[in-house]
């Protein structure tokens, strides 16, 4: 023994095993679910934020694991629900869809809130915020100043996490701006699922994410490789759900099936 407090995912094993309740078409999430479940329960947020929901499949995620376990907390999706050049825009369907699933299950600890980031920051006070998550425009000017404009909302053990880090085309610039932060705060960065950044802001790092902070090169890529497995069942198993309910394959697999008795009897 090293003295090392080692972070170890198993003791979250009742955040790890959830199976996600709502997961859309939308997939370039899907395989950080597990972290999102384990990391609500290591930092249990009073408040939770994330700039740029979509169709949900990351807030709703956070949603499901402060539900499960009971927490006592606000959560805020902030969106104009129009979408931009890199995720593509879109009709007021999403929003509505979004908000009837959302409502009845979260609307108790939960709000959608339907409006630009700029718009939404008179609404937080001053360190009010310890997790925010940030997925909204990926270019490096719009991130920086997502970045920078909340940051004073963030409270003294707040937690910001980046989408895409890993992402280099397109006019993606998270990375550029990961390089930045991974620099000046205690941080760790999963290069799965486009690449997702977590760094501790604030003044204290919360105890529990010590352990992955410290985690030297071979326990890093461990790590990494843990949630990568585990998030690719859920984003594979989503595939093969899609799959499975696409028409065409409706109406092959009787074909299918067919052809299979046919070989059978001759
Ligand atoms: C990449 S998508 C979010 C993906 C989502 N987190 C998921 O899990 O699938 C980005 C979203 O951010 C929203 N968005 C981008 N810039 C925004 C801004 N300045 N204000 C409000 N919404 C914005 C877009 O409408 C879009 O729905």
């Amino acid at each position: 023994m090293n003295g090392k407090s080692l972070f170890n995912p198993l003791d979250y094993s009742k955040s790890l095993l959830q199976e996600p309740q709502r997961l859309s078409d939308v997939t370039s999430w899907h395989e950080h679910i597990p972290f999102a479940f384990v990391l609500t329960e290591m930092l249990k947020p009073r408040v939770f934020v994330e700039l740029g929901t979509h169709k949900g499949d990351s807030y709703l995620a956070f949603c499901q694991a402060i539900d499960t376990l009971g927490l006592v907390a606000g959560c805020y999706a902030v969106d104009t629900w129009q979408g931009e050049e890199h995720a593509g825009f879109y009709d007021e369907s999403v929003y509505e869809e979004l908000k009837a699933y959302h409502n009845p299950r979260y609307g108790r600890f939960s709000e959608l809130v339907k409006c630009t980031f700029d718009e939404a920051l008179a609404r937080f006070s001053g360190e009010s915020i310890d997790l925010l998550h940030i997925d909204g425009l990926h270019t490096y000017e719009a991130v920086k100043h997502d970045f920078e404009t909340w940051l004073p909302k963030m409270s003294g053990s707040g937690v910001v996490l980046f989408h895409d880090t890993a992402v280099r085309e397109r006019a993606f610039g998270v990375w550029r701006l990961w390089e930045e932060i991974s620099e000046k705060y205690p941080s760790f960065e999963f290069k799965h699922g486009h690449g997702l950044g977590v760094a501790a802001v604030g003044s204290t790092v919360p105890e529990p994410l010590s352990g992955l902070f410290s985690a030297d090169a071979r326990d890093a890529a461990n790590i990494c490789r843990f949630f990568h497995l585990m998030g690719e069942r859920i984003a594979k198993g989503r595939q093969v759900q899609a799959l499975l309910e696409s028409p065409s394959w409706r109406v092959t697999a009787p074909l299918r099936k067919m052809r299979r008795i046919w070989k059978k009897i001759c």
